[in-house]
């Protein structure tokens, strides 16, 4: 399965300090296969708020800078739940490969989301080859991803 290979548009990364050794292991994935992507931060593994790194992510892929998302904390949780906070954001939390396919094929997630304290390096490539390989099944799922939006 190739990795990722149907976007212009540079994959758009943050976390936190928690997940900064899962989000600088994905950068050398994507290094190696030449992928374009952007990096919000953090930068090290000194500690930091993993909001201040969701909301510059999420508004880059809602104004279409970025695609995919990929946002990483320990849980995977705060940072997700930042995400969301933005209306045109569809944040999938995902732990294993079977999750990943469906919040793209079902929920059409536009950033990934992961714990990165409780993944390996196998665990992690399973999930981000997945949701980037895994295709919007459209039909009755586009009705319900357009009720998701409030206010
Ligand atoms: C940081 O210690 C941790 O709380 C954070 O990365 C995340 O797991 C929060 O949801």
């Amino acid at each position: 399965m190739s990795l990722f290979d149907h976007s212009e548009k540079p994959i758009g990364l943050a976390s936190d300090h928690a997940g900064f050794a899962a989000k600088q292991y994905i950068i050398r994935v994507l290094e190696e296969k030449g992928i374009p992507y952007r990096d919000f931060g953090a930068y090290s593994e000194e500690s930091s708020d993993y909001a201040d790194f969701a909301h510059p992510l999420a508004l880059a892929v809602e104004k279409g800078e970025c695609y995919p998302g990929i946002a990483i904390c320990g849980t995977g949780i705060g940072i997700s739940m930042a995400m969301n906070k933005h209306q045109g954001i569809r944040c999938a939390l995902c732990w294993n490969k079977e999750i990943a396919s469906l919040s793209r094929a079902h929920n059409d997630a536009n950033v990934l989301s992961f714990p990165g304290r409780f993944l390996s390096e196998e665990e992690i490539y399973e999930i981000l080859v997945t949701f980037l390989n895994t295709p919007f099944e459209g039909g009755r799922h586009e009705r319900r991803i357009r009720k998701i939006p409030c206010g």
